[in-house]
């Protein structure tokens, strides 16, 4: 799925099969919490699984990716990326900071939203724009809440700052499996993706390296 949501300048890498986090072959376990779970062990490990084979898809080494004090990915120089994991499914996405500035990719089980979640995480500019959709057999609440974690994941490490949901305004393109979301300035408007298999929805958004207003 991973492969259909990204530009050609972003690599990506996914499984449904975790591995086996009590090898050594992940120094990585070491930046989580003392007596976290085993299940949360092989996510983590799995997840920087993914992130070594999108870096060797790229041509680039594929070392250890730490982890930074606000949980964001820690890449080697020169590297952008991002990894996602839902239930069944992890995934990585990664990209040359020369050609893009950041990327964010979030994968979600293809269920609705709670009505409650869908008024937290949408303006009622966005709200009134997506009743007026054709109508889809997807569940686009779900969809819009994962744009928007892809975003995030693409907006913190370029930024430092938090982005909520309502400080941007997302525009979808049922037809075209594509959306646009408007982010605060100086940024351009950021172009993503999204695909819908096997009860997942996966997004993905890449900030071009000229991605400013
Ligand atoms: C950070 C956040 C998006 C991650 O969501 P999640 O449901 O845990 O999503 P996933 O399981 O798909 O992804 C988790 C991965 O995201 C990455 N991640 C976590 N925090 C991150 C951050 N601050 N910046 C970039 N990536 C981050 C990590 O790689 C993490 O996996 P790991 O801990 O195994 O390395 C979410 O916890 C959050 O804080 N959301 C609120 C902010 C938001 O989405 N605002 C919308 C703005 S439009």
């Amino acid at each position: 799925m991973i492969e259909h949501v990204l530009p050609a300048a972003v690599a990506g890498a996914e499984t449904t099969a975790d591995v086996d986090p009590s090898t050594s072959d992940f120094p990585e376990l070491g930046a989580l919490e003392p007596r976290t779970r085993r299940p949360r062990l092989a996510e983590f490990a799995t997840g920087r699984s993914c992130a070594r084979a999108a870096l060797r898809a790229l041509g680039a080494p594929a070392g250890p990716v730490g982890r930074g004090p606000h949980r964001e990915p820690r890449w080697p120089p020169g590297i952008v990326g991002s990894i996602t994991h839902c239930p069944g499914y992890r995934a990585a996405a990664v990209a040359r900071a020369c050609r893009v500035r950041a990327v964010g990719i979030d994968a979600e089980p293809h269920r609705p939203l709670s009505p409650r979640m869908f008024a937290r995480i949408t303006s009622a500019a966005e709200r009134r724009e997506l009743a007026a959709l054709p109508a889809t057999r997807v569940h686009v609440d779900r969809i819009v809440f994962s744009a928007k974690e892809s975003v995030y994941k693409a907006w913190f490490p370029m930024t430092g700052s938090d982005l909520g949901f309502t400080d941007v305004h997302l525009s979808l393109d049922p037809i075209r499996r594509r959306f646009v979301v408007e982010l605060p300035a100086p940024f351009a408007p950021v172009r993503g993706r999204y695909a819908v298999d096997r009860g997942r929805i996966v997004t993905a958004v890449a900030v071009p390296a000229d991605g400013l207003r």
